[in-house]
């Protein structure tokens, strides 16, 4: 399945420009609307879908990389869930009897998206960027729990402002560099981690510890935070500004 993992462009997205100066800050928040899990979905309870896609299946077992289906997760804000176009590139020939598949048909033969349940989301008043993240070798099961492993997806944190904070007070705790292979850029590193999972390659305690989406269980010893504060600063990352409010809200 070599063949799957995508052409990916070798260029670094260029660091979205932010503009912090003269923008107000305003935020509007009404007590009540303000629900602290946003999609009211449950950490760590899967989440019934139209058809029960397993990333357990397509990402550990089959390697797919992550950015076959969210293709502009490392470049945009928003990442997306795939088109059935994308599902058919497969199951147009392969598991083409399986009723588990029939609404994927069903959505290619009339042309109506499938209506997946959002997991994941943050309040309207709270800005994210997947690419900031992701370009800065943030691997995705930091905020989303062991991704490779889940039969069907749940949510793996709950991202409060106080979980948001964390990092971005002291990013160095939470930067991890798999190791092997070619001298990779950050970005590919968080993809060389699923890759790792899925040949079944020996993981070190920091790997290991995002592979089973639990950031907290990254070693703290002076070795891990002298790497992760190297980290930092090759990766231009501008911890000062990071606990800004304008930086989430604006
Ligand atoms: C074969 C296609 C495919 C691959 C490969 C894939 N995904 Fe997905 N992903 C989906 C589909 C379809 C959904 C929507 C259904 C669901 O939530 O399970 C989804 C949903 C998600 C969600 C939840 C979206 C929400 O609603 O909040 C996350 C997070 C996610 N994927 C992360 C990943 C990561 C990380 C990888 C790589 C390790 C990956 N995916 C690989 C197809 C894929
Ligand atoms: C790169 C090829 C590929 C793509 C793309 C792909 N699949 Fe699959 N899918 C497979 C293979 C191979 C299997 C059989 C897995 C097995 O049981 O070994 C499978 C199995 C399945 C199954 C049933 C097996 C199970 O128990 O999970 C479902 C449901 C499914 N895929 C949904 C989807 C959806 C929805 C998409 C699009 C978001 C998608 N697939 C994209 C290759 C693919
Ligand atoms: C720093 C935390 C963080 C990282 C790292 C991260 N995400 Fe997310 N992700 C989020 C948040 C927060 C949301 C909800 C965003 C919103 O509501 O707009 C989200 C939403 C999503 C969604 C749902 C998008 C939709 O259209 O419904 C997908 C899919 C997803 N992420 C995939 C990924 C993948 C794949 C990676 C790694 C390549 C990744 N994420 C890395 C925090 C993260
Ligand atoms: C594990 C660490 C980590 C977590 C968790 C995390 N972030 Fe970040 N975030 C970063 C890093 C690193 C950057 C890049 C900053 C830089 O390069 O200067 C960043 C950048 C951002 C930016 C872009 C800043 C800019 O300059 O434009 C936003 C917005 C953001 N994060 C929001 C969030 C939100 C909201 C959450 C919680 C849902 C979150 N982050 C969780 C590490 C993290
Ligand atoms: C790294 C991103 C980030 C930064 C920086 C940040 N916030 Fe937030 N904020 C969030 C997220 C995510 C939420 C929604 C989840 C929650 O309520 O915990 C939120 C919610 C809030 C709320 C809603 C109240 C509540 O508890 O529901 C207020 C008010 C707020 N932030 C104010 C601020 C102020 C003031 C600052 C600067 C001191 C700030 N935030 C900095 C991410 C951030």
């Amino acid at each position: 399945m070599a063949q799957l993992f995508p052409p990916y462009a070798n260029t670094i997205a260029t660091a979205s420009l932010f503009v912090a100066a003269g923008v107000p800050f305003v935020l509007l928040v009404g007590g009540t609307q303000v629900t602290s899990s946003p999609a009211n979905t449950k950490v760590d309870n899967p989440l019934d879908q139209p058809v029960p896609f397993s990333h357990k299946h397509h990402n550990r077992e089959l390697g797919i990389d992550c950015r076959f289906c969210h293709s502009n997760v490392e470049d945009n804000a928003q990442a997306s869930v795939p088109s059935t176009e994308v599902c058919m590139t497969c199951h147009s020939q392969i598991w083409t009897n399986s009723p588990m598949l029939d609404p994927v048909r069903q959505s290619w033969e009339t042309g109506t998206p499938i209506q997946w349940n959002k997991v994941n989301s943050v309040p309207d008043f709270v800005y994210f960027d997947h690419g900031m993240h992701i370009t800065r070798g943030v691997n995705c099961n930091t905020c989303h729990g062991p991704v490779q492993d889940m039969p069907i997806t749940w949510k793996g944190q709950a991202f409060r402002m106080s979980w948001c904070l964390d990092c971005h007070r002291n990013p160095e705790k939470f930067l991890v560099e798999p190791v092997g292979g070619d001298k990779k850029t950050p970005k590919e590193q968080v993809f060389m981690l699923y890759r790792k999972v899925a040949e079944g390659r020996p993981l070190n305690e920091a790997e290991q510890a995002l592979a089973e989406g639990l950031p907290s269980q990254i070693p703290q010893d002076d070795t891990h935070l002298e790497l992760g504060k190297k980290l930092v600063k090759d990766r231009k990352i501008n911890v000062q500004q990071l606990s800004d409010c304008y930086i989430c809200h604006h």
